[in-house]
C-alpha cells in the first residue's frame, strides 16, 4: 500500500486454513508459483501443529501460524483469535482446504465481501456433492454407502461460506465423481483428490481474475525510506 491507500500489488492475497496433509494447499501453491492463479499464498494457518500443510508452507517460505484451542475455551473465543490471526495477513481470500473445524459467525462476519457480486471472502472445499455428506470423513462415508449398494457416485464442491454452517453455502463449482465397483477406498480417495485439486485451482483462477476490491496501480511508487 502507498500512504494514500493505493494498492501496488495486483496479485490476490490468499490465506489457506488447513488441518491435514495439505495436498490441496500444494495445488494452490504450485498454481500461484506458475502464474496460473493471479495470487500468492501469503500464509497458512492451522489448528493443528506438525501437519503436512505446515511443512509444505515452510518448504515454500510461506508464513505459518498455529492457533490451538485452549482448555475450556469457547468456540466464539477461539474463532475470534483465529480471525485475528488470519486478518493480520490482510487476505483478499480465505481458503478452507481441509480445515476441520466449523467456523461460527464470529469468524465468518470478519471476512464479509466488499463486493456485492461475491457472497463472502471465505471459500470452502468439500469432498461431496452439494447438500450431501457434510462434516468429516465424507470420502469414507460415500465409499461405505457404495459397498451397501445405496450410492454409485459422490462428488466434490467448492463454495462460498457466508454464514455459520457445515459444508454449505453458495456453490462456485461442483462435479460428480463415480465410485466404481472395482474401486478400493484408496482408488476412490485418489479420484476425489484429483478432482479437488483441479476444481479448487480452477475456482481460484476465476476468482483471482476479478479486480481487487481496492484500487490497484503499478504506476504509483512507494516513498523511499
Ligand atoms: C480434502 O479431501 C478436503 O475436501 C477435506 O479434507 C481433505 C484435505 O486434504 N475437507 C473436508 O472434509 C471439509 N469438510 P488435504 O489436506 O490433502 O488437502
Amino acid at each position: 500500500m502507498t500512504e494514500s491507500g493505493v494498492r501496488l500489488d495486483s496479485r490476490h492475497r490468499i490465506v489457506v486454513l488447513a488441518s491435514g496433509e495439505g495436498t490441496n494447499l500444494q495445488a494452490i501453491i504450485d498454481s500461484c508459483q506458475s502464474g496460473a492463479i493471479n495470487g500468492n499464498v501469503v500464509a497458512v494457518v492451522s489448528n493443528q501443529p506438525e501437519i503436512g500443510a505446515i511443512r509444505r508452507a515452510q518448504r515454500n517460505d510461506i508464513a505459518t501460524r498455529v492457533i490451538t484451542k485452549l482448555a475450556g475455551e469457547s468456540r466464539q473465543s477461539f474463532d475470534a483469535r483465529l480471525a485475528e490471526a488470519v486478518s493480520a495477513y490482510e487476505p483478499d481470500w480465505v481458503v478452507l482446504a481441509g480445515f476441520m473445524r466449523v467456523l461460527s459467525d464470529t469468524f465468518v462476519a470478519r471476512f464479509a465481501s466488499p463486493n456485492p457480486q461475491t457472497p463472502s471472502r471465505i471459500i470452502n472445499l468439500h469432498p461431496a456433492a452439494p447438500g450431501e455428506l457434510p462434516g468429516i470423513h465424507a470420502i469414507e462415508r460415500a465409499f461405505a454407502e457404495a459397498q451397501t449398494g445405496s450410492r454409485v457416485t459422490s462428488g466434490v464442491m467448492v463454495h462460498f461460506v457466508d454464514s455459520e454452517g457445515v459444508d454449505c453455502g453458495p456453490v462456485i463449482a461442483s462435479v460428480a465423481v463415480p465410485i466404481l465397483a472395482t474401486d478400493t477406498l484408496n482408488d476412490f480417495t485418489a479420484r476425489i483428490h484429483h478432482h479437488e485439486h483441479e476444481m479448487l485451482v480452477s475456482a481460484l483462477q476465476k476468482i483471482c481474475n476479478q479486480p481487487l476490491p481496492s484500487k490497484v496501480s503499478s504506476s504509483v511508487k512507494e516513498p523511499m525510506s
